[in-house]
């Protein structure tokens, strides 16, 4: 495992880290202890960041993540999100108040007394006009409540918005082989300014991983079934906003440059720890075995000028036309 520097922090975050979405809601069908299992496996192998939500299971996920940390020694630094409990999901709930309430109920579920990094939950595009609320961030950073804050961000627009406020120090979007836009514009100013990237949503939803047919079945409760058009949430977070056919099409393309002896998985992450600006990359992993998988991806030798060629010729051919403005 290699480690990059997250932001200003002084952290040094591992490449490939854990995302602890599906772990908690929402992807179907999870065992908790499978689940704790995948995250002591991402420990073993070097992973030190892991990616929540005070959402993801109504604390579900961060309550899990509080027993890994009683059972390890290692420093694991943990981001969470705050924002998306508010019904209706507002510009104006996102006051000192409620951040404030929100920030308490995930110390307690993850039973510590200062929080690693929180980040804004894909606030709506009001929140990056209101000064105030990157104050009580501020402000809570100085009550020792939480040690770093950034933001999670639906568009790129967004992500060179929060990057003007000079206390955030990451910036969490969508990148991967169907979604590139954010290396256009927002990757050299984030560098620039210090800021750290986490690349959400690395495996397109697991469609990257090469294993899904136009037979692949979803649980009712798995986003991948409910989410499909953006029923309940932004559309790009299900399969990056890439109708199913399409995207198994891509899909097959892509097994043409997996390097000898890698999977899917481990090309499609390879492909984003190319771009220096990243800080990490964190997928989404149920089981021991997926983790093992995404984790060895950080061992492939770089990817040749050939393959990022052939990568970028297939998001052209394929997705530009349905994600490259939208996002
Ligand atoms: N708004 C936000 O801030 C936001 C939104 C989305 C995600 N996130 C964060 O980003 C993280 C990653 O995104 P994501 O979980 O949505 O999507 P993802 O990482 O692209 O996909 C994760 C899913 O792919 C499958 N998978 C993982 N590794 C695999 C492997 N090696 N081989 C085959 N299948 C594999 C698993 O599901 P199956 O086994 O069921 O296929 C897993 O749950 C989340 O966990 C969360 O922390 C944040």
């Amino acid at each position: 495992m290699r480690y990059r520097e997250l932001g200003r922090t002084g952290w040094k975050v591992s490449e490939i880290s854990f995302g602890a979405w599906a772990i908690g809601s929402a992807w179907g069908r999870v065992d908790d202890n499978e689940s704790l299992a995948a995250l002591h496996r991402a420990i073993d192998m070097g992973v030190n960041f892991i990616d929540t939500a005070d959402v993801y299971g109504m604390g579900h996920s961060e309550r899990l993540i509080a027993r890994l940390k009683k059972e390890r020694r290692e420093t694991i630094y943990v981001a969470t999100k705050a924002g998306r409990r508010l019904t209706p999901h507002n510009a104006d709930g996102y006051n000192r108040k409620n951040l404030e309430q929100f920030i308490e109920d995930s110390l307690r579920n993850l039973e510590t007394d200062c929080l690693d990094l929180v980040q804004l939950h894909c606030p709506p595009i009001e929140v990056y006009y209101r000064p105030e609320v990157f104050g009580a961030l501020d402000d809570l950073t100085k009550e020792g409540k939480i040690r770093h804050y950034g933001v999670s961000v639906e568009k790129v627009e967004e992500a060179l918005k929060a990057i003007e406020f000079p206390g955030v120090q990451s910036i969490q979007i969508i990148f991967n082989m169907f979604r590139t836009r954010p290396a256009e514009l927002f990757f050299p100013e984030a560098q620039r300014r210090r800021v750290g990237i986490l690349a959400r949503v690395p495996l397109a939803s697991g469609m990257l991983a090469g294993k899904m047919t136009p037979q692949s079945a979803f649980a009712t409760d798995d986003h991948r079934n409910f989410n499909r058009h953006g029923e309940q949430f932004d559309v790009g977070e299900t399969f990056s906003g890439v109708d199913f056919e399409t995207g198994l099409a891509a899909v097959e393309e892509l097994r043409q440059i997996a390097p000898p002896g890698a999977t899917l998985a481990q090309l499609a992450l390879r492909w984003i720890l190319m771009f220096e600006a990243v800080t990490c990359a964190i997928p989404g992993a149920k089981r021991p075995a997926q983790v093992e998988d995404n984790v060895r991806a950080a061992d492939l030798p770089p990817l040749t000028d050939a393959q990022m060629a052939k990568a970028r010729a297939i998001y052209d051919t394929y997705i530009r036309k349905l994600v490259h403005q939208r996002w």
